[in-house]
Parts: C-alpha cells; structure tokens; sequence
C-alpha cells in the first residue's frame, strides 16, 4: 500500500503530509518525477508550473483519486478524528448543477450523515462567511461564475476535512472577483488554519496566499524549488502590493517560472515536429 493514514496524539508541530520519491507515469508519459516534499500541519502550501507538469495529477493523488506509480504518501490525521481526511475544490466548475446553493454546500456533511442542527449551523455560518445566505435556494445556472466558485469553496470548508486541496479555484475569474476572493479565503483560513494544498498559475496569487511555493519544473514534473514566503499574517491583498517583500519574490518566482514556461514550449514544439 502507498498510501496511508497515520493516527497521531499530538500533530501540531509535525507533518501532514509526506511525500516520499514520488513519481506517475501515464503509458509513456512521465507527469509527476521522484517528488519529495513535507507538509506542516496548518500550512498554506501552494504549487506553480508550467501548464501539463503534472500539478493536477499531484493533486489527485493527494486526494486519493489516482494511485502513484512509485513512491509513498504518508496523511497524518489526529488520533480519534471523524473528519474526512481530504476535500478538493477541483479546477473549472465543480458544483452540482442539480442543486441548490445549500444543499451543494451541505453535501459533504449529508454524506457523513451529519446532524441537521450541525449542518444548518455549520453551512449558514459559510453561506454568511461568503455574502450568499440570499441565494441558498438558487441553482448553480442562476449564479455568476465568482458565485459558483464561493459555493465551491463553501462546500469544501462545511465539510470540515483535516486537509484541503484546491485545483486553481479562481483561475476562470475576473480580477476584481478573484481579488475578493482572495482576500475571503485568508479570512476564512486564518480562522482555522487547515493544511490546504493550493495550485495556480497567478504568481501574485500563491504570493498573497502561501507560506511556501514549490516551482514544478517542465514535463517531467519535478519539484524545482520550494520557496518561503516572508510575509506577516494575517495579509491584506491590497496592502501586499505596497511591500517590497511581496515584489522581490514575484519577481524571484517569475524567472524561475519563465524558464520553466520556455522549456515547456521547446518540448511541446518538439512533439509537433514528431506527429
Ligand atoms: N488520466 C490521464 N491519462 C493520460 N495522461 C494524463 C492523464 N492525466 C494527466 N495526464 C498527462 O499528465 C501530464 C500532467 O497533467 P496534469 O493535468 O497533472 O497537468 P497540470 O500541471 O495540472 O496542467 P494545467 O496547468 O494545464 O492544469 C500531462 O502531460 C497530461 O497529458
Ligand atoms: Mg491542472
């Protein structure tokens, strides 16, 4: 077995998460290559790199959802926890359109067969966190894209995982959206400080958000560098801009990026002489 949860007394000061030499290879193609990487309990963890690294495909095996073909993940949850070990905000919509608002977001509760009074507790509090207590009994098609993706985020958190995986949950919107977004997410973060795994292709993004960055490298993906980010919390997305700190390190993660990006289209360019 490669992946397993450990049951821990006392986890505040230790890992989440550990990857081990991690490697999934698809037929030929090689998509995450010999990741290592520890998780501390209660960090904001984010992933940049080129698009087809692999980020995804590191996410889903977090998640449990796809099997490593070499390698080890070890999850530590608290000894005695009832709270599922993963939830995942995956990229693009992932809402069910079938639903309404509430019960999209009470869905994860429900499926552990939740108390009613904990639910409705629980989501009313996220509905009200996130300025949608209004649309509780709207359709995901009667709500604008920024919406959904709330709805998205509501429902991960209501369903109170140890760990929290997002897959670009903001890529598909408008600055001004993703901006308050942004800044929702930290409020909501810095009230319960859970382990969140966060992948984007936004720089500034995984700046305003992270305490560490891993660059991926160009197929195969491969953990390039892992970067602190020495910003005090709690951080306002408006402030951040101001802070040299904040520019220094976008610039840093930039031209590491960039040669990443660079690499990515020679081996896509390559591949189209090939065909
Ligand atoms: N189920 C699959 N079967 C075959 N190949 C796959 C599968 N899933 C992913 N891949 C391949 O693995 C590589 C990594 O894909 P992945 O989706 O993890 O990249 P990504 O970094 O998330 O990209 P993006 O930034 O565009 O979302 C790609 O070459 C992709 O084509
Ligand atoms: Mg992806």
């Amino acid at each position: 077995m490669l992946m397993r949860s450990i049951e821990a007394d006392n986890i505040s000061a230790g890992h989440a998460i550990r990857v081990g030499n991690l490697s999934k290879r698809f037929g030929p193609v090689t998509a995450v290559d010999q990741i290592s990487l520890d998780i501390a309990n209660g960090e904001f963890f984010v992933i940049v790199g080129p698009s087809g690294c692999g980020k995804t495909t590191l996410l889903r095996i977090l998640a449990g959802l796809e099997m490593p073909t070499e390698g080890s993940i070890d999850v530590v949850v608290p000894a005695g926890s009832t709270r599922p070990v993963s939830s995942v905000v995956f990229q693009g919509d992932s809402i069910f359109p079938w639903m309404t608002v509430w019960d999209n977001a009470a869905y994860g509760l429900r499926m552990r067969n939740a108390p009613g009074a904990q639910i409705k507790e629980v989501v009313g509090h996220y509905l009200d966190r996130t300025g949608l207590t209004k649309f509780a009994g709207h359709y995901p098609h009667q709500l604008s894209g920024g919406m959904r993706q709330r709805v998205s985020i509501v429902r991960a958190f209501a369903n109170d995982p140890e760990i929290l995986l997002m897959d670009e949950p903001f890529s598909a919107l408008d600055a001004q959206n993703k901006l308050l977004l942004q800044e929702e997410l930290l409020q909501i973060w810095e009230e319960h400080k859970k382990t969140v795994i966060y992948i984007t292709h936004s720089v500034d993004e995984a700046v305003i958000l992270g305490d560490r960055i891993m660059i991926m490298t160009a197929h195969p993906g491969r953990a390039k560098t892992i970067l602190p980010v020495p910003l005090a919390r709690p951080r306002s997305v408006m402030d951040l801009q101001k802070d040299p700190i904040f520019g220094d390190l976008v610039y840093q993660i930039w031209t590491s990026l960039r040669e990443e990006v660079q690499h990515a289209r020679k081996l896509d360019e390559a591949r189209g002489c090939k065909a």
